[in-house]
């Protein structure tokens, strides 16, 4: 019944394969020292994967592409026939959806799964799917036989952005999040705004904010233009979004190849996600989506950027009040105290020294370490009283 399912499917979509042209293809290099890869950007890109990683693996035979049900419902039959014009045999991995399946069993399960399949050393892994998906992957990957090929195929809006850039991979522990993990660059990324025709509305506005702050900290023109097209942009206009997407993973690219295992530069697209970080865990990683916490946190570390003086209070204006334009965010309704306590905690926190990365002007921001806990509860307080502006 599958089988014939996914042959209607197949063919159904041969048929639109023709119709439908890209509009434009963007790429962006990403230099690290373990190693070069292109990211390529473009809408309906996806239903050309199997030539683009076809060009970088001539030839490997069999990819596993790690995806959820929900996803692969909606997009395997695009990718299948990619693949297979391409002369790879596609077999499909699936896993749970969600942050809780972000653990060392689901990479069992699928390393498991994919001896079961007579995967080897030439064969490939193809993450397709959000930051989740992205994650599990790379470290599943990157530890299988020792390490084989990841391409990642983004299909959030924060994936394409954010996580499928950069290398990162891991898994959760009881104890917290990303506790087990590794630096693995992929491949190859596929990043395809066609995508998010599926993809449900928050967790797509939840991901624009990664690419505000990219504009905060390093480009006051994604900044600006994101403020001056928001409409388009929420709309989900395809040559915005590949703008969008194409600059943001710019400055992620620039900031990684700058330095690869954040130890300096790396640490200032962390921007927000110290109190974010911090209100995710504190809310059981329930209640916010992470682009919303982040929203919350980058509206708290530019208060207390004003309130320290290291920016002037129109420019901390311009920011919150962009930040909140973009959609309505989830309530604040946690404790200032304890929130403020997670941030002690937390594991970039380094021998009790926190570092708060605070705007100074649109497009440049500090490493701060000396910010005192008083202006960091203030700052969350004060986010209790804040509401959507849009
Ligand atoms: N590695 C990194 O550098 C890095 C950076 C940022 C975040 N992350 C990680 O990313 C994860 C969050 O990723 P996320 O926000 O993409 O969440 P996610 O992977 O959980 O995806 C969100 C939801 O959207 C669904 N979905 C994905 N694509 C879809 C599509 N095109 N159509 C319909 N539904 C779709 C998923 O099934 C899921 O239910 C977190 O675990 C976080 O730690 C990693
Ligand atoms: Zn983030």
């Amino acid at each position: 019944m599958r089988k014939e399912y996914d042959l209607l499917d197949t063919t159904q979509r041969i048929s639109t394969v023709h119709r439908k042209k890209r509009t434009t293809l963007n790429r962006v290099t990403v230099n690290t020292a373990s190693r070069t890869y292109d990211v390529l950007i473009g809408h309906e890109l996806l239903r050309e994967a199997g030539t683009h990683i076809r060009a970088v693996f001539p030839n490997a035979q069999r990819s596993f592409v790690v995806t959820t049900a929900n996803v692969r419902k909606h997009w395997a039959g695009i990718i299948t026939e990619s693949l297979a014009i391409a002369g790879f045999e596609v077999i499909f991995l699936e896993m749970e959806d969600g942050e809780t399946a972000k653990t060392m069993m689901s990479v069992e399960a699928l390393a498991a799964k994919m001896m079961e399949k007579h995967a080897d050393r030439h064969s490939i892994v193809c993450a397709l799917g959000g930051g989740v998906v992205g994650d599990v992957a790379g470290f599943l990957a990157s530890v299988f036989m020792r390490g084989i090929p990841v391409v990642q195929m983004p299909t959030t809006f924060l994936a394409q952005v954010d996580s499928s850039v950069g290398g990162k991979t891991g898994v959760n522990l009881k104890a917290g999040k990303n506790l087990v993990g590794t630096f693995y660059q992929p491949w190859l990324v596929l990043a395809d705004p066609g995508v998010f025709s599926t993809l449900p509305e928050r967790e797509f506005r939840s991901g624009l904010y990664e690419s505000l702050k990219c504009g905060i900290i390093r480009r006051a023109d994604i900044f600006e233009r994101m403020d001056r097209e928001r409409q388009a942009i929420l709309q989900r206009d395809p040559e915005t979004l590949a703008w969008l997407i194409t600059e943001s993973v710019r400055v992620k690219a620039d900031v990684v190849s700058a330095d690869e295992t954040e130890t300096g530069e790396r640490r200032i697209l962390n921007f927000g996600h110290t109190i974010g970080h911090a209100l995710e865990a504190e809310t059981g990683y329930k209640y916010f989506l992470h682009g919303e916490a982040v929203a919350w946190g980058m509206i708290a570390a530019t208060m207390i950027a004003a309130g320290l003086h290291k920016t002037d209070s129109a420019t901390a204006q311009r920011i919150i009040s962009s930040i909140l334009a973009l959609a309505p965010l989830p309530k604040i309704e946690v404790s200032a105290r304890r929130t403020a306590n997670r941030i002690k905690g937390d594991k970039k926190t380094v021998h009790g020294v926190t570092h708060f990365i605070l705007p100074r002007e649109i497009g440049k921001v500090d490493v701060v370490t000396d910010v005192p806990e008083r202006a960091v509860l203030q700052a969350i307080e004060e986010l209790k009283y804040l509401a959507f502006a849009g």
